[in-house]
This record gives structure tokens, C-alpha cells and sequence, in this order.
């Protein structure tokens, strides 16, 4: 540990305040400090900081145009045909970012060991890995599942895995890599903060660090090596996602797309999601708050919104791409947002602001979008795919997402014939809850259900 260098280059950039407690630290600590800051790309953050109130430049409206999806209607016989096969080929791996601290949700565990079973009280990760093991059943093939987490949520994950048991997956088919950090900046003066006198406040880089730690961890070549092709990403708030849905994989490889996404219909013209769309014919998200109202509510010659694609955040991105996209100079761009972080002052004493006194920079994994040559965008429905876990109460709540997974479980009963009570608002009038175990979708759950079974009560079928 060269401690000259280290203090000579922060220095330079006006940083060596973070050194003030050094003589006070042993050496474990000295040395955690000292990695941190060498991890830390200074001159960036210079930068950053000197960019922190310039915008995403907003592309002009006429470049903004509708994306094209293949709509729920279309065909699915040969999509279908085709992402089973690549499922049988091993040609496909799953990867759940769940990096994130939650914040909303309020709970002190990562949130994938939220308990969202309706019935069974199964958490988000337990759904999760139960349906990769179906899909690896089904198909005969091992299907890699990938775990983003980050320094906040690595630990308690790994260990929630072993204690489970990998949910019945081989063990080595999971594969844990974490995300990078990034430090907070002082909003008035651009300095580091310290959390303790040892080591700087961080937090996860974002969802968009996924691409940059898959190829610094080595995992995309491991990925290679073992032939996978394609990988489903998806966030781990939503527990209704179709992990690795054939059709989708189908579309997307009959297209050789490098990209694809699915889009849920917006629930109106002023929810507040990203919005799909294309900018000078690349596919590109564009936030809400920066499109106009006339945008937003425009419709074209059949009487629909123009922009009505909202972003689920499930993706299929190509091998190749990920290769090809953390090479070189390529680089996502980091959002900056303010925040209230706790640190310490100048005389080492705790501050907690009760204002927002800090930068905190992110990478969202959708500005990798728009790098893709070839890329096809698929329509979801909401009710069968997207209700992810964000709040303690209210919208995206437990309580939402226990009642759209129960809803969801009592349409495909009723798909197969089965009668299921009904509230007077449509929501399924018990919980009902179907493992992936027994079926991953309705044509499965059809050749196994009894038409005659009376749904009287809570109901699990595993
Ligand atoms: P959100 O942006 O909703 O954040 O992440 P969050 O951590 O779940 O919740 P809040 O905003 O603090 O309340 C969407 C998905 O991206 C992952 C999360 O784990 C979640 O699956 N994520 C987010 C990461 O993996 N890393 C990050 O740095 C940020």
C-alpha cells in the first residue's frame, strides 16, 4: 500500500480530506480505506460533478417516434417453437439484478426475501429460482441463474440461498457476482463523504452497473464457455415475471436481435413510467418527466396514444452484445440525483441532514438500449406479467402484489375450467397460489387440474 501516492493523488484532486483520521486508523481499516479509494476514478467524478445540473439532452419531438411491438395478438406458434428449442440447447441463462436497497419498501433485509406467497409466503427469490428450476426440468438443460447484488445485499443473499438450499437448483447454477459503487459527492462543494473516519459513503452504481460487473467478474466469459447465447434480465420486485419465456426468446431470436424488451400497455396517458420509444429508429426509453403533455397525449389514426409502451424492465440481451457493449470506450452514461446522505463533518462528527446535501450517481441498465443494431420490443399484459414490490403501502405494495399473483392463479384455473369465486371488484375471493413447480403456465396447469375442484377457501397447488 503506497500511502504517498494515494494522498499525492487525491490531492490533486482536491480529495485529501478523507485521509484527516489516517493516523488514527489500524491497519485492517487503513487498508478497507486505501481499497476503496483505489477503485475510485477521481477525474470522473470531477467531471460528474461539474456536469451535476446538466439534463439528458431531450431529443427534438419529430425524432421521437412510436416503437414498433409485436402485439399480444400476433402469432406466437413458431416464437414459441423457437425459444424452446434454444432452452433445450442450454443456450440460455436467467439474471436478476437485486442490488437495490429498497429504500420504499422499507425493509432491512434485501428484498428478494420479501414474502410475497399469497398462500405460502414464499419470498420473491424462492418464486424466482422455483421457476428456473421448472423451466431446467422441462427442458433437461441447466439454465444459469445469475444473482446481481450489491456490497448492502451480497451477504444476507448468499446466506438466504445456502439456508434454502438454492431452492432445489445445483448449487453451481447459481452464480452470485456484485455490482459496482459509486461514492457520494458533497452537493455544495463536490467533496467525498466519509461514513466513518475509515471508509467513504457509497452506494450500488445502479442497475446499469449489471453489464460492467457480468464482464469484470469473468461471468460472461464463463457464459460462453458454456454456450449460453441469450440472457433474460429482470428486476426482482416482480414476481410475475415470465422468466425465460419461450415466446418471447422465440421473437427475439427470429429477429437476431442483440435487444429485446417487453412493453406493458401505461395505464393512462400520464403514468409515470419510462416510456418506449424510438429515436432516430434506435429504441430508446425516454422518462416520462421528459416528454411534453402534447406527447404524451398524442394518438394516432386508430384513436390510441402514440407513446403508450411503458417499460416492465424484463430484457433479452445477446451474449455477443454484452461483449461487445462493455468493451472498448462504450460506457453508460451515470444519472445524478440528490439525496439526503449521513457522514461526517470536518470534525468527525455524525451529520444527519434533514436536506438533500449530496450527489448520488447511477447507471440505469436501459441506456444500453439504444447501442443495439438489431432489437425487438414485445408486448405484456400487466396482469400476467408485471407487479413489482416498491412500496410498504398503497400502490406496488404486498398487498397488491399478493392479490395480483392470486388473480393471476385464478385466471388460469378458470382458463382450465375451474370455477373461482369472485369479489365484487373481480379480485379472486381467497387466495389462491399455484407453485411454478406445478405449472408454468395455463396450458400446463390445464392437463393437471380437476375441473371439478371447489375453490372454497385458501388454495395452493404445488
Ligand atoms: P429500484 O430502482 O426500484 O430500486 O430498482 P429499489 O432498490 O428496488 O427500491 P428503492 O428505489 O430504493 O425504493 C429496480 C430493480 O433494480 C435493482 C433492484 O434490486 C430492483 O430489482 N437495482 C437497483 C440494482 O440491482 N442495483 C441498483 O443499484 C439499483
Amino acid at each position: 500500500m503506497n500511502t504517498d501516492a494515494i494522498r499525492q493523488r487525491l490531492r490533486e484532486h482536491g480529495q485529501d480530506h478523507v485521509l484527516a483520521w489516517w493516523d488514527h486508523l489500524d491497519d485492517a481499516e487503513r487498508r478497507a480505506l486505501a481499497g476503496q479509494l483505489e477503485t475510485i476514478d477521481l477525474p470522473r467524478l470531477k467531471q460528474l460533478y461539474a456536469e451535476r445540473d446538466k439534463t439528458f439532452a431531450v431529443p427534438s419531438a419529430e425524432r421521437i417516434q412510436p416503437v414498433p411491438v409485436i402485439r399480444r395478438d400476433a402469432d406466437a406458434t413458431h416464437a414459441r417453437r423457437l425459444g424452446n428449442e434454444a432452452l433445450a440447447r442450454g443456450e440460455v441463462a436467467v439474471l436478476v439484478v437485486a442490488g437495490g436497497q429498497g429504500t420504499r419498501l422499507g425493509f432491512d433485509l434485501p428484498k428478494g426475501m420479501f414474502p410475497v406467497g399469497p398462500v405460502s409466503n414464499k419470498t420473491l427469490f424462492h418464486f424466482h429460482a422455483e421457476k428456473v428450476l421448472a423451466l431446467r426440468r422441462k427442458h433437461g438443460q441447466p439454465i444459469p441463474l445469475l444473482v446481481m447484488t450489491s456490497h448492502a445485499t451480497e451477504a444476507p443473499t448468499r446466506q438466504f440461498f445456502e439456508e434454502q438450499r438454492y431452492f432445489g437448483l445445483p448449487k453451481d447454477e447459481v452464480w452470485f457476482f456484485r455490482q459496482g459503487v459509486m461514492p457520494a459527492l458533497d452537493l455544495h462543494t463536490g467533496k467525498l463523504l466519509l461514513e466513518t473516519k475509515g471508509s467513504l459513503f457509497t452506494s450500488p452504481n445502479g442497475h446499469g452497473g449489471t453489464l460492467t460487473a457480468l464482464a469484470e467478474t469473468g461471468l460472461l466469459d464463463r457464459l460462453k464457455q458454456l454456450g449460453v447465447r441469450q440472457v433474460f434480465y429482470f428486476q426482482v420486485d416482480n414476481p410475475l415475471v415470465k422468466v425465460a419465456d419461450p415466446v418471447f426468446l422465440g421473437h427475439h431470436l427470429a429477429a437476431d436481435a442483440e435487444v429485446s424488451s417487453k412493453v406493458v400497455p401505461k395505464r393512462g396517458p400520464t403514468e409515470k413510467v419510462g416510456h418506449f420509444v424510438t429515436v432516430d429508429g434506435r429504441c430508446t426509453i425516454i422518462e416520462y418527466s421528459d416528454l411534453t403533455e402534447a406527447q404524451v397525449h398524442e394518438k394516432d389514426e386508430r384513436g390510441e396514444y402514440k407513446l403508450w409502451a411503458g417499460n416492465p424492465a424484463i430484457h433479452l440481451f445477446s451474449v455477443d452484445f454484452l461483449a461487445r457493449v462493455t468493451q472498448g470506450q462504450t460506457r453508460l452514461p451515470f444519472h445524478v440525483a440528490r439525496k439526503k446522505v449521513p457522514h461526517l463533518d470536518a470534525q468527525g462528527n455524525p451529520v444527519k441532514p434533514d436536506q438533500e446535501n449530496a450527489l448520488k450517481f447511477e447507471m440505469f441498465v436501459f441506456d444500453a438500449l439504444p447501442l443495439a443494431d438489431r432489437w425487438t420490443v414485445v408486448e405484456a399484459d400487466r396482469a400476467e406479467e408485471f407487479e413489482p414490490l416498491k412500496n410498504a403501502t398503497g400502490a406496488d405494495s404486498p398487498e397488491t402484489v399478493k392479490r395480483a399473483i392470486s388473480n393471476l392463479a385464478a385466471q388460469w384455473l378458470e382458463q382450465a375450467g375451474v370455477a373461482v369465486p369472485r369479489t365484487s371488484e373481480g379480485h379472486a375471493a381467497h387466495p389462491v397460489e399455484i407453485s411454478p413447480l406445478h405449472a408454468l403456465d395455463p396450458e400446463e396447469l390445464a392437463t393437471k387440474v380437476d375441473k371439478k375442484l371447489k375453490v372454497a377457501g385458501p388454495l395452493h397447488l404445488e
